[in-house]
């Protein structure tokens, strides 16, 4: 662009009278006080206010209940409201029906715990700055995993957002899991709450499967089994993915969500340890957030700084990346699909 060319743009904006411009800016706005929306919704939440709104209480009443300033929380609620979270009702304040379902704790599409999580990487993501300027990366998580209702909030987080769309990953998939009738075996690596694990047991009555996750998330993952009455064909193990799986063989070995968590040289041992324990003729599968190429998609982009945030040589997952740890396993992809539920990607690696 010549320098008269931007002149005439810097004009445009300055005007504002262009269409497109406008959406420019108001794109940019958005962008520029996004994390007063997200401060405004975790405090809805931590503050204990939407445990509370049942139409009866006034903000000054809610204040006061929950400890907090009238002031200030007539502001929040004011905000909760324009956002969409809250609307008077009867005499106070009700959750907006259109939210209440991820909201409501007893509701089974909660997505309670994801939010805490999410409100909790606000202190690593505050830091980026500084993590991006050293010289190591990240890591701004490992103090949290030290906190038990921290590993509680990620592992069950996890689950309630990819539980939304778990049946419909396995479902585009199928023939890479065990069948229906099959009385295969399949292994979850860092499974977590073992959603995935979950939703391909069920489609598959007679099939076992094992989750291997750090100890801690081993009871996680057992309540959730439980709950979802596979615990007599789900077990959780506890282990470290960069070590060994075990001297079983598995028809399905899955890796859903891990990969961007660690650099090459984990990642590769990784995928090179899942094919060792795969049976032949069975599958390595990779799920994943793919970050595109030349048009990055924004979630799985901003997935990647977040990797780098928090997790030493996390790094995201681009196309690429994939293709290059895959083929340095030794693992080839028969093929490599987007879901358009969850917008992730499964690539199914026969062995
Ligand atoms: C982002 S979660 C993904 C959970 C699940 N696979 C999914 O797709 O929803 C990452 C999982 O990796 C597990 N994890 C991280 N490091 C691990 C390690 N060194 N050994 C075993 N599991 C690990 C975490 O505890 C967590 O359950």
């Amino acid at each position: 662009m010549t320098a008269v060319e931007r002149q005439a743009v810097h004009r445009e904006a300055a005007s504002g009278s262009d269409l497109l411009t406008r959406a420019a800016s108001s794109k940019l706005t958005q962008q520029a006080f996004g994390y007063w929306q997200s401060g405004a919704l975790f405090e809805l939440l931590s503050s204990g206010l939407v445990d509370r709104l049942d139409g009866t209480s006034s903000g000054e009443q809610l204040a006061h209940e929950c400890g907090l300033h009238p002031e200030g929380t007539l502001a929040l609620l004011r905000a909760a409201q324009a956002m969409g979270l809250v609307a008077p009702a009867g005499t106070g304040w009700a959750l907006a029906p259109a939210v209440e379902p991820f909201l409501d704790p007893g509701s089974p599409t909660s997505l309670r715990h994801w939010f805490a999580v999410m409100d909790r990487w606000r202190e690593p993501w505050s830091s980026l700055s500084t993590t991006l300027k050293s010289a190591e990366g990240g890591g701004g998580s490992a103090r949290l995993e030290t906190d038990p209702a921290y590993v509680r909030d990620f592992i069950i987080g996890m689950h309630e957002f990819a539980r939304l769309s778990s049946n419909a990953v396995i479902d585009a998939v199928r023939d890479a899991f065990p069948a229906p009738g099959a009385q295969d075996t399949l292994l979850d690596v860092g499974g977590g709450a073992g959603t995935y694990a979950i939703a391909a047991l069920l489609a598959a009555p007679d099939a076992t499967g094992t989750v291997l996750d750090h100890p801690d998330v081993v009871p996680l993952c057992d309540e959730i089994a439980r709950h979802e009455g596979v615990a007599d064909r789900l077990s959780a193990v506890a282990g470290d993915y960069r070590g060994s799986y075990g001297d079983r063989r598995y028809g399905t070995v899955l890796l859903s969500n891990v990969l961007h968590q660690e650099d090459d040289d984990n990642a590769v041992a990784m995928l090179r340890e899942s094919r060792r324990v795969t049976r032949p003729g069975g599958h390595v599968v990779v799920h994943t957030h793919l970050s595109g190429g030349q048009r990055p998609k924004l979630f799985p982009a901003l997935q990647g700084v977040s990797a780098f945030v928090l997790w030493s040589g996390g790094a995201g997952m681009t196309e690429e990346r994939l293709h290059n740890l895959l083929s340095a396993a030794e693992l080839k992809a028969a093929r490599i699909s987007t879901v358009r539920d969850s917008g992730t990607t499964i690539a199914v690696c026969p062995v």
